[in-house]
């Protein structure tokens, strides 16, 4: 069980969310020390570049090291996969190559970056251990040849990774050139998706002996009395693994799975923090966390690192109109604010420096994007900005991927150019930041907590009812909402404070955790403004209906029952309407039949299909505060974004084009047009622009105090 502490409003509440979620096993690292040390307010944002020496002569080191500094970056990324380099056999390590370009680095003033090399086993360990492999769900032991192919469950393996990252941080725990860590690289198994090994078998039958106690729970919690599914002892059940069930895997068992999962990836990033706290002296440690990606939930390591890092490639096939050349805005801010909500230190470890080798389609990305999005983990709060990779690999399996120079080693690419100006820009910005400057009161005003669930997320994907479901685009239409509002939100999970977020968005929480309801609640009386979307509240913890009316413990909260919901095939859509007249928004994957009781008033009803003239979004007082429940889930989150705007009329949002973002760090407004069109600042008569114009190009930038 994990505890947080929220408040909420101007009362400043206070009471206590725990949520069901079950602590990750294994030791806690020793608590990481504050940021400041190494991520001082008055440096803002730093940008560096992942730079491989291992797979060129070391004769150009020097020169591009240079170059490095001379292009603007201040930081160097080396070593996540030079395992074979550093320990070419077994017990026989060598790292006088690694000291010598940390050392030219260091000449050139650039502070270090290095890796735990787990993602790259060496081929002598994988040829005398087998069983560190990891196995897809067709039972295929993957092998040597590319990366992210041994398995964190093996005890085997973590012993060889200890070793190794014992060795290194021996050696580099105490360089003052060696700013800090990355563990890992986008841990994941990429395609192959979870491991099936034996090794993770064992664990998640223990994570299940701990979590239900007795196999009679488990069959109560798995709904095991459904076709015959119960199971006489733990050591009978198996990994849930859809390829081998010829019809749906129970749900409650996924569930469970999926939790094991994120748990043992926590697991192991704290066991790879824990060895290199052992060795090491004022130096930060992060993982890479890949964007978006369900299966490992930063929140279950937060505790664990120092700094929240993630890797964006915004451009790699066919993502509409303008998002093929500039990627997705929500998904940015998305990441963004959870990435620095985590601990209040985030950076953006890999960002995409021109076209890349693996999507389907490889773009190039719009003119001036890459400093774009430079721009926008700026704006964002960032601590830092990198990117992979410096050379263009001219072989290997990403001989396609640009750099930062072109093949030949010394000349700019386009993407280059934007980095390396970026990178001046930012620097230059420096000396006018004002150390005492507080966000500004009229977006506190708007500050909004914007709830996520693993849990939750898992538990519809597994049980989606319609293909035209996406829970996260869901998210992201109030994403969208929130940005053109220019309201500014943090992603809260656990441990989160409530205190001054007068607003709290609960986007298809499912899963309803009671305490978390009964927060909510408290939040709401104390003057809160509480709003809960489509899918919440309907099943417990387990995953299980409730055996009472549907999405019975938010009932009393919202003010209504929810009776029915539908859902539409094909193209065909259905029509919702906000207040007596005014434009029809158009619905196609969720909608719910929404009944109020007395008290409650109507903000939205469906215009035509089975629920025409029913409430489609309803609002309620509740001591000092609202509760609103929107039910339906639109196809362009124009719906979502009308009605947002009427919650928050106090606040009197902006009104930004979706797209255009205009953030406030450090005391500057930072723009960033992602839109097809020019879009102008909002921006007093004296505000004075420090980058840019008024009005902003497709992906242009400007940066202005007021
Ligand atoms: C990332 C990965 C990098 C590199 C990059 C290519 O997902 O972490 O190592 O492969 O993709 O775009």
């Amino acid at each position: 069980m994990r505890t947080v502490v929220c408040a909420a409003g101007a009362a400043v509440l206070c009471a206590a969310i725990t949520l069901a979620q079950s602590l990750p096993p294994g030791k806690a690292a020793p608590k990481p020390a504050s940021g400041t040390q190494w991520f001082p307010p008055a440096q803002m944002t730093t940008v560096g570049v992942y730079y491989y020496p291992e797979a060129w002569p070391e004769s150009q080191w020097a020169r591009d090291i240079a170059n490095i500094k001379k292009f603007g970056f201040e930081f160097i990324h080396m070593g996540e996969f030079a395992w074979y380099f550093m320990e070419p056999d077994e017990g026989r390590y060598q790292f006088e190559w690694l000291e010598r370009v940390v050392k030219l680095a260091s000449a050139q003033g650039l502070k270090v970056v290095l890796c735990t090399p787990s993602a790259t086993p060496p081929i002598w360990l994988v040829r005398k251990h087998p069983e560190v492999l990891m196995v897809d769900a067709k039972g295929r032991r993957m092998n040597h040849g590319s990366r992210e192919h041994a398995d964190w469950s093996s005890p085997v393996y973590r012993q060889y990774v200890e070793r190794i990252n014992t060795e290194l941080a021996k050696r580099f725990g105490n360089n003052p050139a060696v700013w800090g860590w990355q563990i890992d690289n986008e841990l994941s198994h990429y395609g192959a998706g979870y491991s099936y090994s034996p090794a993770a078998l064992t664990k998640f039958r223990s994570w299940l002996r701990e979590k239900h106690g007795t196999v009679e729970r488990l069959n109560r919690d798995w709904g095991n009395a459904f076709w015959s599914q119960m199971y006489q002892n733990f050591d009978q059940i198996e990994l849930p693994n859809p390829s081998e069930l010829p019809q749906q895997v129970n749900p409650h068992a996924l569930l469970d799975f999926q939790r094991w999962f994120a748990d043992e990836a926590a697991d192991y990033l704290r066991f790879q923090a824990a060895t290199l706290r052992r060795h090491t002296k004022d130096q930060w440690i992060t993982t890479n966390y890949m964007s978006m990606f369900n299966a490992v939930d930063p929140t279950r390591a937060a505790a664990d690192l120092d700094i929240h890092t993630w890797t964006h490639y915004p451009v790699h096939g066919n993502l509409g109109e303008t998002g093929f050349r500039m990627g997705d805005p929500n998904e940015q801010a998305f990441m963004w604010n959870q990435m620095r909500s985590l601990n209040g230190y985030s950076g953006i470890m890999e960002l995409q420096p021109g076209q890349v080798n693996w999507g389907d389609i490889n773009p190039w990305p719009q003119p001036g994007a890459i400093r774009l999005w430079i721009w926008r983990a700026f704006a964002a709060g960032a601590q830092l900005v990198c990117t992979y990779r410096y050379r263009q690999p001219i072989s290997g399996g990403e001989l396609y991927h640009k750099g930062i120079v072109e093949p030949d080693g010394v000349t700019l690419s386009p993407g280059g150019e934007e980095y390396s100006k970026a990178a001046h820009e930012i620097a230059e910005l420096r000396a006018k930041r004002n150390a005492a400057a507080k966000l500004p009161n009229e977006l506190a005003a708007r500050r909004t907590a914007f709830f996520i669930s693993y849990d939750s997320r898992w538990d519809i994907d597994n049980h989606k009812q319609t293909t035209r479901w996406d829970t996260t685009g869901h998210w992201f239409r109030y994403v969208r909402a929130l940005q053109s509002m220019q309201a500014p939100v943090d992603v809260i999970t656990v441990r989160h404070n409530l205190q001054g977020y007068p607003f709290f968005l609960v986007p298809a929480a499912q899963l309803a955790d009671p305490e978390l309801l009964a927060s909510a609640r408290e939040y709401v009386e104390a003057g809160g403004n509480l709003i809960l979307t489509a899918r919440t509240g309907h099943k417990d913890m387990r995953g299980h209906l409730w055996e009472g009316p549907w999405a019975q413990p938010i009932l009393d909260l919202i003010g209504a029952t929810i009776p029915q919901y539908d859902l539409l095939p094909g193209n065909i859509t259905g029509g919702v309407r906000i207040g007596a007249s005014g434009p029809e928004y158009k619905w196609g994957s969720w909608a719910e039949r929404l009944e109020p009781k007395q008290g409650t008033t109507v903000l939205a009803r469906y215009t035509d299909q089975l629920f025409a003239g029913k409430a489609a979004a309803i609002t309620r007082k509740l001591g000092s505060g609202t509760v609103t429940y929107i039910g339906v889930d639109t196809l362009d989150g124009e719906f979502e974004r009308t009605l947002l705007r009427q919650i928050y009329a106090g606040t009197k949002p902006a009104n930004l084009a979706p797209g255009f973002s205009v953030e406030w760090r450090d005391g500057f407004y930072v723009a960033t047009n992602y839109t097809s069109k020019p879009q102008p600042i909002p921006a007093g008569a004296n505000a004075k622009l420090l980058l840019g114009t008024r009005e902003v190009p497709t992906a242009g930038v400007t940066v202005w105090t007021e």
